[in-house]
């Protein structure tokens, strides 16, 4: 659910229009709603509101400080994968103690920061990390707090470059050997066990993978709990599909139902690591339309939106809709809509029907707010774009579009050339 819907024939996010936006801050564009990520917010909180729980929103599907601070401010954390995240939670005010440390490569600064900060906990990868955070935490003379990230081996049915919960993949501890990690974690003089960890791949649209992963994980925590380790936060990561296109994913109350029986009578403290199911819906991404090209084989339309502002359907084949931003009675036709990169990969849709569009008329690519702008680049020095919020009638530019002089930021000529 969110709030973009068309109001007289207009695309209006919740109740400014697209156009004004566009029209004041310039194409390519992000726009959020704020009501859409406070109901996403809302609607975790009251699913999990029955037992102890903290929703660390995963920064990686959108790290922009308001939409981190409007997530704090609703009582969220964060779950964090690099230094640059933790720095970006901290700053936006989320509190230490609801942050949440994961990620396979943690360097050594990081680790560093991380302690100082004293977050909730590290989610570690695998032994060597485990045995190198005790390491510097000793030399921090500090505890370090983690959980194991214990990979299931659960299919999660998604596309395979984001399922994370396979044994082929990189993943977490290998179900067979958590036991034998935790013996080993509990001897590290620097090491305190809090939790357990699993996440197993996104936009997951079924609630069984779910549940299926967190019975095996539940197995562990007795396991551990008769060798005298105590879990007290169990973290079963984030992954909550959204509707791209026709799919049908559990929203968070669903989720909630099917999980919350298995957890009765258990003194833990639920952390949840949601990012797409409460970005994705929230955020659009305007473009303009600049050429419309016929080839022997396919119409195109060229718009000023590419793969560096949004990589999704070209990594991942994805689908995101795309609606003209004032409705027209023109005729559908059926067009690749291309963004201007000097790659063949560079498209937002292959073979899509759409209403015939006019040079200089307005899209909106839908579902665009999660790995929308954090997966962008400058590539082809093409500046970042800008982010708008809106609430109600009110809107403010939350990312300044970058300028070109900001694409030279940090470079210096060497004198050898
Ligand atoms: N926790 C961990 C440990 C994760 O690796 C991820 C996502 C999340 C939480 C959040 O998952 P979500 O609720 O957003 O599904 N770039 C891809 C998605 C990569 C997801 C990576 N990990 C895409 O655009 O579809």
């Amino acid at each position: 659910m969110h709030f973009f819907e068309y109001k007289k024939g207009e695309l209006h996010a919740e109740d400014v229009p697209v156009s004004t936006l566009a029209n004041e801050f310039g194409t390519p564009l992000y726009i959020y709603s704020f009501k859409t990520l406070e109901r996403h917010v809302k609607a975790y909180e009251k699913a999990f509101s029955s037992i102890p729980h903290v929703i660390c929103y995963a920064l990686k599907a959108n790290s922009n400080t308001s939409i981190i601070k409007l997530i704090g401010s609703l009582g969220g954390g964060a779950d964090v994968v690099s230094g640059g995240e933790l720095y970006r939670a901290l700053k936006a005010g989320i509190p230490a103690d609801k942050i949440a440390y994961a990620g396979v490569g943690k360097t050594e600064d990081e680790i560093r920061l991380a302690l100082k900060s004293n977050i909730l906990m590290f989610n570690v990868e695998s032994e060597q990390e485990l045995a190198e955070i005790d390491r510097i935490a000793g030399l921090m003379k500090t505890g370090a707090p983690i959980a194991l990230r214990v990979n299931p081996d659960v299919d999660p049915q998604t596309h395979p470059y984001i399922s994370t919960g396979l044994k082929k993949n990189k993943f977490g501890i290998p179900f067979e050997d958590a036991i034998e990690h935790y013996r080993l974690a509990a001897k590290l003089k620097n090491i305190r066990i809090v939790g357990i960890h699993k996440h197993i791949g996104s936009q997951l649209t079924k609630v069984s993978p779910f549940v299926d992963a967190l019975k095996r994980i539940l197995l562990l925590v007795d396991e551990l709990s008769a060798t005298g380790i105590r879990i007290s936060h169990l973290d079963i990561g984030g992954g909550l599909g959204i509707t791209y296109n026709d799919e049908t994913p559990p929203d968070p109350a669903a989720l909630a139902k099917n999980i919350l029986p298995l957890l009765k009578g258990r003194d833990l403290t639920l952390v949840l690591e949601p990012g797409r199911s409460i970005v994705g819906n929230a955020g659009i991404l305007v473009a303009k339309a600049l050429y419309l090209k016929k080839a022997p084989e396919k119409n195109f339309i060229v718009v000023d939106a590419g793969m560096n502002d949004l990589i999704r359907p070209s990594i991942y084949g994805a689908y995101h809709h795309i609606q003209p931003v004032v409705k027209n009675r023109r005729k559908n036709t059926i067009a690749d809509i291309v963004g201007p990169i000097c790659e063949s990969g560079d498209f937002l849709a292959k073979d899509r029907e759409i209403q015939i569009v006019n040079r200089g008329e307005l899209l909106a690519v839908m579902s665009a707010g999660a790995y929308g702008f954090t997966m962008s680049s400058q590539y082809n020095s093409r500046p970042r774009v800008a982010e708008v919020m809106v609430k109600g009638s009110e809107y403010a530019l939350i990312r300044k579009r970058e300028t070109y002089a900001d694409l030279m930021k940090g470079e210096t000529i060497a004198r050898f050339v």
